[in-house]
């Protein structure tokens, strides 16, 4: 990770994760695909991108959202706030909702990344990319003491997009240790049944219900479950090397014979800290799919550049 050798050295300046979503469907196709696969590019096919900034009004909050369209795939993101709460793939509605955490108000525990600013880096027909920017406010306790830059990228003729974030400190501020820094997608339990961590590791997975009472009773800690079938779910199990996780995800496998896949592919591992043999979640029951970042804790110093 990058900033492990910030960290370390003072050289580095921020520290940047970057991650490629991809939505491939697979038609008529008896057997399921390997867990690999590269982003379809049609350029012939292809509409230009387009973004769009809808303002709904909820109840009595107007709540503000920003579409972004390449005619493949759709992304919905609140604004300024920058949550993807939706992704739609070929017109099909909404495959995965990136949901809020309970929200933790305290230093040293799990921080939702909340955007204040949204800035338009690109809005060209061939690529759009946004930012969305929050900057650390001494005078709040809860706040993160970082500047967090969350953008997302999409291409024309790409059946995916591309996330990544950029994390500064500067000079004059406090501490600060992050543990893991992370992106994660829900995505939607009627669809996604069949998960994909490796060419041979994969298979159809427990629902989240099934983890539940009285179909599942809990073991030693709480995400091991006995399953009423006799099988132990743990999402442990799925963890891979960093080294071996390249592509991993789901597969949307239900009657009619049209796939769908959502899957989390990492472009590079110099974001990732704790060396090549680190171990790390990838997807697990929920469905759910994981981008984490982390180092056995990235330590900033007082005024630590
Ligand atoms: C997508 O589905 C989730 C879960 O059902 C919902 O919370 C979210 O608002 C939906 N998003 C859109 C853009 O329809
Ligand atoms: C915007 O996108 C176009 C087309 O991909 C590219 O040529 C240009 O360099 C981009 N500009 C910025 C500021 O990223
Ligand atoms: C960061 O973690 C170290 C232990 O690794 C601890 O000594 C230090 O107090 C922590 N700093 C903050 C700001 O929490």
């Amino acid at each position: 990770m990058a900033a492990a050798a910030a960290a370390a050295s003072g050289a580095v300046s921020s520290s940047t994760l970057l991650w490629v979503i991809l939505l491939v469907a697979v038609g008529g196709s008896p057997y399921l695909p390997h867990a690999t696969a590269a982003p379809s590019t049609n350029a012939a096919a292809a509409r230009d991108v387009t973004l769009r900034v809808d303002r709904r009004q909820a109840m009595a909050c107007a709540h503000v959202q920003v579409v972004v369209d390449n005619g493949f795939v759709q992304v919905t993101l609140t604004k300024p706030e920058g949550h993807i709460t939706g992704v739609r793939y070929n017109g099909e509605r909404n495959n995965s909702c990136n949901t809020p955490p309970a929200r933790a108000t305290r230093q040293g525990t799990g921080m939702w990344l909340d955007a204040t600013e949204l800035r338009i880096i690109n809005s060209s027909k061939e690529q759009v990319e946004l930012s969305f920017r929050s900057t650390y406010n001494p005078s709040r306790k809860d706040s993160v003491r970082l500047n967090v830059d969350k953008r997302l990228v999409m291409l024309k003729g790409s059946s995916g997009f591309y996330c990544y974030a950029i994390f500064e400190h500067t000079s004059s501020w406090p501490a600060l240790n992050v543990s893991e820094a992370r992106l994660a997608f829900k995505l939607n339990a009627d669809k996604f049944n069949y998960m994909a961590i490796s060419d041979d590791i994969q298979r159809y997975m427990p629902s989240a219900a099934d983890r539940d009472a009285p179909l599942a009773a809990s073991l030693t800690y709480k995400e091991v479950v006995l399953l009423f079938k006799g099988e132990v779910d743990d999402k442990y199990q799925y963890s891979l090397d960093k080294k071996d996780n390249a592509v991993h995800g789901w597969i949307s496998a239900t009657a009619g014979g049209s796939f769908t896949g959502f899957w989390v592919i990492t472009l590079s591992n110099d974001f990732k800290s704790g060396g090549l043999t680190k171990r790390e979640l990838t997807s697990h029951v929920g469905p759910t799919c994981l981008t984490i970042g982390d180092d056995i804790v990235l330590n900033v110093g007082d005024g630590e550049y």
